[in-house]
């Protein structure tokens, strides 16, 4: 039976780490960390993570603004709005939550954000510094990934790391930390062909494909290290990963539970990224 790897208490470990942090560089500088949200429309998944972002900046003690604007906000207003905090020096990093309204182009968004602000690492700036391994930021869900196989005391320098989902935000710079740690990377999509046998290589399995109970116990090698990214509802409205559990735990070493594992790691990785942008501006 699998060790379940609890996202909460890895990240309240490193929530203390940062609070301690945050009030030492306060001491030295008079000044707090500062994250400024925007969120355009009404998406109530999106108003939810907003809130829960907001809590953690107050949970640490940073300073955090957030921005509701309404559905029709046209391109140059939102750009207007980044444009001011870009230039605002008591804001370190602006994060703007996706997606936006079909009418705003997400890529210009991005591309306004000044990398040294950009607390998610989502300008080419800054996924170019990671394709290269000099970076200040890490992408939040990928890094909080890194943080939980961490935990288990497994040195990923060597193993077999399969990654499932290919995505921008979380397969690609997941597969280039796991192979900043000498991992021997495979990325698995929608046409990989004999997904099974690869998945079975597998001592560390990072699964992002947003589909519900994907990953069957019998797809995962004895003794592996299986990481769930995903967050669905199944038939009956209950929130569950893109692993199914119940089968996957008989097999793995080590696994992360939906909800409770990789959710409460992003917050956590999106408040060390803005800490680490406002050392960097303070300094
Ligand atoms: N929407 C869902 N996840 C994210 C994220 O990590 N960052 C932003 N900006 N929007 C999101």
């Amino acid at each position: 039976m699998a060790q379940i790897i609890s996202g909460k208490e890895v990240s309240q470990r490193v929530r203390e780490r940062i609070k301690l942090e945050a009030s030492e560089l306060f001491e030295k500088t008079g000044k707090k960390p500062g994250l400024a949200v925007i969120i355009v429309g009404e998406d109530p998944a999106s108003q939810v993570y907003v809130r829960n972002k907001a809590k953690g900046c107050e949970e640490v003690g940073f300073h955090s603004e957030v921005y509701r604007l309404p559905e029709d906000t046209k391109m140059e207003e939102l750009l207007a709005l980044i444009e001011k905090l870009n230039n605002d020096c008591n804001i370190h990093g602006i994060l703007c939550q996706l997606p936006l309204p079909k009418h705003l182009d997400e890529t210009e968004v991005i591309l306004a954000i000044n990398p040294n602000k950009d607390v998610d690492a989502f300008h080419p700036v800054n996924t170019g510094k990671i394709m290269i391994g000099n970076y200040s930021f890490l992408p939040c869900t990928p890094a909080g990934v890194m943080e939980l196989i961490a935990s288990t005391g497994v040195d990923v320098a060597g193993k077999e790391c399969v990654v499932v989902g290919r995505s921008n935000i979380v397969g690609k710079p997941q597969a280039m930390l796991l192979l900043q740690k000498n991992g021997t990377v495979t990325i698995c999509h929608s046409k990989t062909k004999n997904l099974k046998e690869t998945t079975k290589r597998a001592d560390i399995l990072v699964v992002a494909v947003g589909r519900a109970n994907f990953i069957t116990g019998d797809m995962i090698k004895d003794g592996a290290i299986v990481v769930d990214v995903g967050i669905n509802r199944n038939e009956e409205g209950k929130l569950v990963g893109d692993v199914h559990f119940e089968s996957a735990e008989k097999v793995a070493s080590y696994i992360t539970p939906v909800p409770g594992g990789v959710g409460p790691m992003t917050i956590t990785m999106l408040l060390q990224n803005t800490l680490t942008a406002a050392k960097e501006q303070i300094k």
